[in-house]
């Protein structure tokens, strides 16, 4: 659980030269913040950011797309030592925000449910978190290649849905590292995780230049991160919601 595996300080974290170092922030949401403190915390992001969680249906979509630019915001400020309004998001052409202006600094969102992650590295990174809801296991031959699904089936039923979602939490990382999302077919490569940690086959061959790494957060979730190493020393963080929520109202941080 992640309460095992915290530390509460994002200050305690420094970069390594020579080692590529992950750092996960992690953020659970009570969905408890007040609409007015929602609408005072939407001039710390970009206006394009803000017209997108306005148009959101649903709230929790909202808050989830608004904290998890809030959260790499904070981790930017207290790690990169940039203040909130040097800090300018790009995307490429599949929509993977980067930091304007700092192309060795790489980061990576993702939300599901209560939780937030944000990845943190010098070199590619991607971070996937999915609630676990029942599903039936067809959808995977839709996106598994033919040796995940041999693995997947090969499992007792009441194994097979923790199964799918760590192979799909860890290829969803994989395509977010690269940063071309869905545009990379899923079912064009393999995620190994017969025994021993998981890796990627890329046209059937093992690449060990990918490196992967799964988290027990939460029973009702499953998370994976992906890098762009052959190894990575991963420093896995949590900030509370009211932290994050002080740290931007607290007066101290710019507005945009
Ligand atoms: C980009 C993609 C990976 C988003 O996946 P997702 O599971 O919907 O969303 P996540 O929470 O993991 O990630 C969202 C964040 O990824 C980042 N992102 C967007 N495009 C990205 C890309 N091409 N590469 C990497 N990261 C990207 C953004 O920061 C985004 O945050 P925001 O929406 O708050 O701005 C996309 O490929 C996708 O839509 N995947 C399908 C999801 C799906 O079908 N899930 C079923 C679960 S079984």
């Amino acid at each position: 659980m992640i309460n095992e595996m915290q530390n509460d300080s994002l200050n305690e974290i420094t970069w390594e030269d020579g080692a590529q170092i992950v750092q996960l922030f992690a953020l659970r949401l009570s969905f408890t913040s007040s609409l007015e403190t929602i609408q005072s915390l939407l001039p710390f992001v970009s206006e394009d950011k803000k017209e997108r969680i306005l148009k959101f249906r649903l709230q929790e979509d909202a808050h989830r797309t608004l904290f998890g630019d809030l959260l790499i915001r904070k981790t930017l400020i207290d790690q990169i030592h940039l203040t909130n309004n040097q800090i300018q998001f790009t995307e490429n052409e599949f929509g993977k925000p980067h930091l304007k202006g700092h192309e060795n600094i790489h980061f990576n969102i993702a939300h599901s449910g209560e939780w937030v992650f944000c990845a943190l590295a010098k070199k590619p990174v991607g971070v996937d978190v999915e609630v676990i809801k029942p599903r039936n296991m067809d959808v995977a031959k839709r996106f598994f290649s033919e040796e995940e699904l041999e693995h997947l089936f090969s499992k007792s039923e009441s194994d097979q849905l923790s199964l799918f979602y760590k192979i799909w939490t860890l290829k969803e990382s994989y395509i977010k590292m690269i940063g071309k999302g869905l545009h990379c077919p899923l079912n064009t490569f393999t995620i190994d995780i017969n025994g021993g940690p998981p890796y990627i086959k890329l046209n059937g061959e093992r690449n060990n230049s990918v490196y992967f790494k799964t988290f027990p957060i939460d029973p009702k979730y499953q998370m994976a991160l992906c890098a762009k190493s052959f190894n990575c020393a991963v420093t896995f963080l949590s900030i509370q919601e009211s932290e994050l929520i002080t740290h931007f109202l607290s007066g101290q941080t710019d507005v945009l």
